[in-house]
């Protein structure tokens, strides 16, 4: 089966991001790179069920949190968390934050992948106040060169600048000038350590599959260091297939 239909078969409230909650580390190690401090106003996008807000106000003092969800559910937690922490600088609202009001932000974390979400943000972002820190994961903003990168956190900050080409962003991701089997996997399994549960038992799984994501799309691109395929690259392909009947040659462009 195709890698897309592999995908469609697990469940969609985690495909989709939706029920996908950042561990607490996580977090701390986000906010130590974006130097999360007691002058920043802090906004969480997709905040989910608050801890990072109430890591934001209790460990990094942060002058204000503030915390959007569309889901009520999840706000109505977060909202009982600051409480029970205490916490009265940590501001919860229910709403899309398509609509929200982000404009007095210094650091702000966007964890999604949804494309037309992303784009949809993209005017917001670039009229915030100068020098306001934009943590993404996995990726920077669509088109814009990142100012720091610690993979796979990434910090965009205002006024963007724009990258000349795919390659140069992807290439300014990774710190390399070309991707081998190596970079690949060492990306893919620092993406898995960061984000993924502490007792995952699928880790290897997960890192296999993103490495080979990551090399492909490199080649693709035209940024994969030589023209052959590496030969790990063969091997992982040929073990989900043979082992887990998932196919993802069919993504490799024809030279
Ligand atoms: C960590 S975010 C990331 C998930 C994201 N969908 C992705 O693509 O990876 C998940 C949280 O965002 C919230 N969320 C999703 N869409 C939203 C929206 N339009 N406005 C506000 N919160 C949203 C969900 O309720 C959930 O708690």
């Amino acid at each position: 089966m195709k890698i897309e239909d592999y995908l469609a078969s697990l469940p969609q409230s985690i495909i989709s991001g939706q029920d996908v909650q950042l561990p607490d580390n996580a977090f701390r190690e986000i906010f130590r790179f974006s130097q999360l401090n007691k002058n920043d106003v802090f906004y969480h996008l997709g905040c989910g069920n608050g801890n990072g807000i109430a890591i934001a106000a209790e460990e990094f003092g942060v002058k204000k949190a503030v915390g959007i969800d569309n889901d009520k559910e999840k706000i109505s937690i977060a909202k009982k968390l600051l409480e029970e922490k205490k916490i009265s600088n940590g501001i919860l609202q229910c709403q899309d934050i398509l609509e929200s009001d982000i404009s007095d932000a210094s650091v702000i974390l966007f964890w999604f992948s949804d494309q037309s979400m992303i784009e949809k943000m993209m005017p917001k972002f670039s009229s915030l106040k100068e020098g306001c820190r934009i943590i993404t994961i996995w990726g920077p903003l669509p088109g814009i060169l990142p100012d720091m990168v610690d993979f796979p956190y990434i910090l965009n900050m205002v006024p963007f600048k724009n990258a000349s080409s795919l390659q140069e962003q992807l290439l300014s991701v990774f710190g390399t000038d070309c991707i081998d089997f190596v970079v690949a996997w060492e990306f893919a399994e620092r993406y898995t350590r960061a984000v993924g549960s502490p007792d995952a038992g699928n880790d290897r799984f997960l890192t296999i599959l993103q490495s080979l994501v990551i090399w492909i799309n490199a080649k693709n691109l035209g940024v994969a260091c030589g023209h052959e395929i590496p030969i790990p690259i063969k091997n992982y392909i040929s073990l989900l297939r043979t082992y887990f009947n998932i196919d993802v040659e069919y993504l490799l462009n024809e030279d």
